[in-house]
C-alpha cells in the first residue's frame, strides 16, 4: 500500500509522550546469563544497555505515563479521544484488550479502542489507520500507542534474541490541523517470511508454554531489514516527490545500530539528521520509533516545518514509511 495524502484533510501530531522502565539492564548483567559479553553486543548491534519492566508491570502500566504526556501536551483530556489504538505484540492479555484497558483509565468513554498487531512496524501501520479515520472524519481525535514488554517474551537461555530487546511505549495524539502533517504513508507485508521472526506457541495453531519464546533467524532478518528500510523509503520519497535532501530527521526502527547504518549510507542522509537510541534502550519493537520521536523534542531536534521520516520493518515480515511535516513545537 503506498498514498501521498497531501491532498486530503490536513491532521498531524499534536502530542507526544514517552515511557521506558527504570530498571536498566547492562549488556555486563546478560553475560551472567548466557554465553555473551558487551564487547561482543556492541560491535554487532550498538546496544549498550535497555530498559526492563518490573514483573508487577504489564503493557499498559508503562504506557499510561505516555498516554498521559501525550494528552497534556496537545491540551486534551482522555474523554476527547474518540479512537485508541495500541501497536504492540505483547499486550496485558489477548483479551481485553490493552486499548481498552488504556481507555478506562484515561476515562476516554467515547472512544473506539483496539490492539494492532504488525511487530515492530505496528506503530507505523498505527498512524496509517488512525491517520485515514481523522482524515475521512471518522474520529476526531485518535490516541496512538506503541509500545512492548519484549522482555516478557525472551529466552533467557538464547543469547542470539535475549541481548537485542528492551521495554518502553510511545503515545502521539493525531487531530486534523490548518496545514501540513502527513504527507504521505507506504506500508507493507510479505507472510512468507513470518518464520524468520515468531512466537509459535502463542495462540490458537499452537499454545504451549515451551514454546512461548521468541524465535529468530537473525541473518533472515538482517538481510530483509537492510533491504527494505531502504526500499520503502525510497518508493515513499518517490511517490511524494520528495528528495531525501529535503528530509530534515529520519527515525528508523531501532533494531541494530549496524542495519541504521547501512540504510542511512544507502538513502544517502547525513548522520546528524539520524535519531537513534538503540544504544539506550535497544530494540523496544513498537516503541523505537515514538521513543526516538520523544527523544528528538527532547533534545531540540523535531521543530514545526521539519520533514520527518519514519520507517519500521518487524514480524510478518512487515514493513512501513511514514512521512509527515511537523507542525507543532514540541521541546521539553
Ligand atoms: O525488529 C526486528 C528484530 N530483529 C532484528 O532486527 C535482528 C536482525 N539481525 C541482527 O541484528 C543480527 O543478525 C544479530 C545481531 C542477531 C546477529 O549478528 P550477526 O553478525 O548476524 O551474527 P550471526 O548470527 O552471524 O552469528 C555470529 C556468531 C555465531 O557463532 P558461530 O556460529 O559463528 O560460532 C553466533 O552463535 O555469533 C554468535 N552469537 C553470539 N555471540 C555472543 C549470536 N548471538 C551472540 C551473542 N553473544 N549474544
Amino acid at each position: 500500500m503506498i498514498a501521498t495524502v497531501s491532498a486530503g484533510r490536513p491532521v498531524s501530531i499534536t502530542g507526544l509522550g514517552c515511557k521506558v522502565p527504570d530498571r536498566i539492564v547492562t549488556n555486563e548483567e546478560l553475560a551472567k546469563f548466557v554465553d555473551t559479553s558487551d564487547e561482543w553486543i556492541v560491535e554487532r548491534t550498538g546496544i549498550r544497555e535497555r530498559r526492563m519492566a518490573d514483573d508487577a508491570e504489564a503493557l499498559s502500566d508503562v504506557a499510561l505515563p505516555a498516554c498521559v504526556d501525550a494528552l497534556a501536551q496537545a491540551g486534551l483530556e482522555g474523554a476527547d479521544i474518540d479512537l485508541l489504538i495500541v501497536a504492540t505484540v505483547t499486550p496485558d492479555m489477548a483479551f481485553p484488550s490493552t486499548a481498552a484497558i488504556l481507555a478506562d483509565k484515561l476515562g476516554a468513554t467515547s472512544a473506539a479502542a483496539y490492539d494492532l498487531s504488525a511487530g515492530c512496524t505496528g506503530f507505523v501501520y498505527a498512524l496509517a489507520q488512525s491517520y485515514g479515520m481523522v482524515a475521512g472524519g471518522v474520529a476526531k481525535r485518535a490516541l496512538v500507542v506503541g509500545g512492548d514488554l519484549l522482555s516478557r517474551i525472551l529466552d533467557w537461555d538464547d543469547r542470539s534474541t535475549l541481548v537485542l530487546f528492551g521495554d518502553g511505549a510511545g503515545a502521539v495524539v493525531l487531530e486534523a490541523v490548518p496545514d501540513h502533517g502527513f504527507v504521505g504513508f507506504e506500508l507493507g507485508a510479505d507472510g512468507a517470511g513470518g518464520q524468520s521472526l515468531w512466537l509459535p506457541g502463542s495462540g490458537s495453531r499452537l499454545f504451549d508454554e515451551s514454546e512461548k519464546y521468541v524465535k529468530m533467524n537473525g541473518r533472515e532478518v538482517f538481510k530483509f531489514a537492510t533491504r527494505i528500510l531502504v526500499q520503502s523509503a525510497e518508493d515513499l520519497l518517490a511517490k511524494c516527490e520528495v528528495s531525501i535532501d529535503d528530509v530534515d530527521l529520519y527515525i528508523p526502527h531501532q533494531a541494530n545500530m549496524r542495519i541504521i547504518d547501512h540504510a542511512t549510507r544507502k538513502l544517502g542522509v547525513p548522520s546528524d539528521r539520524v535519531v537513534i537510541n538503540v544504544d539506550r534502550y535497544g530494540n523496544t519493537s513498537s516503541g523505537s520509533i515514538p521513543l526516538a520521536l520523544a527523544d528528538a523534542a527532547a533534545d531540540g531536534r523535531l521543530r514545526p516545518g521539519q520533514l520527518v521520516l519514519m520507517t519500521g520493518m518487524g514480524a510478518g515480515l512487515t514493513w512501513g514509511s511514514a512521512l509527515i511535516r511537523w507542525t507543532k513545537e514540541m521541546a521539553a
